[in-house]
């Protein structure tokens, strides 16, 4: 270990199971704590629970229901119900429907500095905001890890951001994070921690920095931290727990992989416009254009400073007829707050619609746009489609700009609007835990609900020594998650009921292959071009083929994460040694891998042969041991439990 830690190195240390703090080297690491929302969250724990486990394995587990909040047909309320009772059965904490966004509550009652954070959702690295360390991870993870297995990933680099100077009146936590995003780009942070230190870091509140912490994800950042300083203390002291609060920063002298420095007082209010939150542009460079919607809210932006400045900018006036503007607050907590300010008050005055407390339009859950519109938000993500209009055109940035951009029907710089109102709030509001259920010290007697939407998660076999595999698909290049399953709000609702969501598997592609697939009733296999499975980390595009029977995809070269999600279920990757190959295996064709476990274990190479044909493709692996002994125990959940 070095003698000067920074803080990242100081964290990594103190949960280190494996491995060294060499940037680039495999580490596995313990969480103290595990996260899980909804929408990943039923099929976490329907992985959990074929674990076999009583408990989970893990100081505290917390299941957050607020991503999928509409109750239009059965499906989400299924989840819901299923969810309340694997938390009660397993061990885990439940946050009810209507108490809040999970890294919103999760930061206000059980964050602790200098502590581990893994979840089910990007946007874990929030936590940073009051020191301590969040990841973002596959759900497959996160079920091994509440099953008491370490986290394995390559150790980042560590980036020193030091923050010079305050930033100045109408200027927001939000522009650093954007000025990031547009001096770096989304692939900026790839294989990164951001550290936060320098004189500016003491000037912004917890809120402040949760934000930036927040949208770290969106530079591609594996996390990003803050020290916990005076500023955290004051942060815990006001949610009433203080007792959780110590002190943490980087040592003197500690060294980083690489430095940027930020002046707060140079930067100007800043906005992404489409189709990327790296799209990044001064306001006033756009100031002037008509909008139609306005959303104040999500992950990023909804704690009570951001109402409280929009509801300044917006007291005693209306918003024009053709602008619609949503407030989706991010606690339970802070939706009372603001009606004991009377910032509810004014926001309704003014015209806005107030959403349930939850993630809501940030996913394209509620409030789409109209077609072709213009909809500025204080989300964190603007990709095509997100919304849930395909050719809406969304716009992010801070809360200051979305409220003067809707009091002016037209992208505003807040600066227009003369001085910066001081905001008088009363932070200091009595925590309820109303709509957290502990778990009963024994999970015994509690019996799992399941609706007709709660599927079990298809069982991988370990592999056998000997396959036979037709080809069932034959497909091009940049194969994404999206073509393998579809997204939209329809599948989002069955992601709890993967024989339901395989019915969609490769549709994009090839409309009758699940009729196909079902017929032939057969192990098979998959064979691609350059870059397969690209695009999302759903790992529904693994979890529905593989249901279907898929056993082995054949590729020019895999996407990262999708190689990650086909090794944790067991199915096998392989990769043409000769891409020229490609040409001659043709859609139907039957090919036998023998001695597969020897050859997996003592070579990097094998060989696909279709004997029919006298055909021999040579195919290579690029499998660590663990990734061969992983695959050959039948995926991730065996292993962790033949090596418990
Ligand atoms: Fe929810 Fe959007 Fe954040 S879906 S967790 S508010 S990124």
């Amino acid at each position: 270990m070095p003698q000067s830690m920074n803080l990242t190195q100081k964290i990594l240390a103190a949960h280190l199971v494996e491995g060294s703090l060499e940037p680039g080297s495999e580490i596995a690491i313990k969480p103290d704590q595990v996260l899980t929302q909804d929408a990943t969250g039923t099929m976490v724990y329907l992985q959990f629970e074929t674990t076999g486990l009583n408990r989970i394995k893990v100081d505290l587990g917390v299941s957050y229901i607020d991503h999928n909040l509409l109750q239009v047909g059965y499906e989400n309320a299924d989840d819901h119900r299923y969810l309340a009772s694997v938390a009660a059965k397993f061990g885990v904490h439940l946050s009810r429907a209507g108490n809040g966004i999970c890294h919103q509550i999760h930061l206000e009652r059980f964050v602790r500095p200098g502590g581990f954070l893994l979840g089910s959702d990007s946007h874990t690295p929030t936590a940073g905001g009051a020191g301590m360390l969040g990841i973002g991870a596959g759900g497959l993870d996160v079920a091994v890890a509440l099953a008491g297995a370490p986290y394995f990933l390559r150790m980042p680099r560590v980036v020193r951001v030091e923050l010079r100077g305050r930033l100045r009146p109408w200027v927001a936590a939000k522009d650093v994070i954007l000025e990031l995003l547009r001096r770096l780009t989304v692939k900026g942070g790839v294989g990164c921690i951001f550290e936060y230190t320098g004189p500016g870091v003491a000037t912004l509140s917890v809120y402040e920095r949760a934000t930036i912490c927040n949208m770290g994800a969106e530079l591609g950042a594996t996390s990003s931290l803050f020290p916990s300083d005076e500023r955290t203390r004051e942060f815990f002291q006001s949610v009433g727990r203080e007792e959780d609060w110590q002190p943490l920063e980087a040592d003197v002298g500690a060294d980083y992989d690489e430095e940027i420095v930020i002046n707060l007082d140079e930067l100007e209010p800043l906005i992404a416009q489409p189709h990327s939150p790296d799209n990044v542009v001064k306001v006033n460079e756009i100031a002037g254009m008509p909008v139609q919607q306005v959303v104040i809210g999500s992950c990023t932006n909804s704690s009570l400073e951001d109402m409280a400045i929009a509801a300044e900018i917006l007291k005693g006036k209306v918003i024009p007829p053709h602008v619609s503007l949503v407030i989706a607050p991010g606690t339970r907590r802070i939706l009372r707050m603001m009606i004991a300010n009377g910032i509810l008050d004014t926001l309704i005055e003014s015209g806005a619609r107030i959403l349930e407390v939850g993630c809501g339009p940030c996913n394209g859950i509620g409030q789409s746009p109209a077609s072709g519109s213009v909809s500025v938000r204080t989300v964190n993500r603007n990709y095509r489609g997100r919304s849930g209009t395909e050719d809406a055109l969304v716009y992010i940035a801070s809360p200051a700009v979305a409220a003067a951009t809707a009091l002016r029907g037209r992208i505003t710089d807040p600066r227009e609007l003369g001085d910066m109102p001081e905001l008088k709030i009363s932070k200091i509001y009595p925590v309820d835990d109303n709509l957290i259920v502990t778990p009963p010290p024994e999970g015994e007697k509690v019996e799992i609900v399941r609706g007709p939407n709660i599927k079990p998660v298809p069982q991988t076999d370990p592999l056998p020594d000997k396959l036979e595999l037709t080809v069932m698909l034959k497909a091009g290049d940049n194969v994404s998650t999206d073509d393998i399953i579809p997204g939209g709000a329809r599948l989002l609702s069955l992601r709890s009921n993967i024989p339901a969501m395989a019915e969609y598997t490769f549709s994009r592609l090839d409309s009758g292959f699940v009729g196909r697939v079902k017929e032939h009733n057969r192990p098979w296999m998959v064979v691609g071009g350059e870059n397969f499975g690209q695009g999302s980390s759903r790992e529904h595009a693994v979890l529905a083929p593989l249901y279907l029977g898929l056993k082995v995809v054949v590729a020019k070269s895999f996407a990262r994460i999708y190689r990650q999600n086909l090794i944790n279920y067991g199915v096998l990757p392989l990769i043409l040694a000769e891409p020229e190959d490609y040409a001659c295996i043709s859609l139907g064709a039957v090919f036998t891998l023998e001695r597969l476990r020897n050859k997996l274990l003592e070579e990097k190479s094998l060989v696909l042969e279709d004997k029919s044909k006298g055909l021999k493709i040579p195919v290579v692996h690029d499998l660590s041991q663990r990734e061969v002994e992983l695959i050959l125990s039948g995926g991730l959940l065996r292993y962790v439990g033949s090596n418990n």
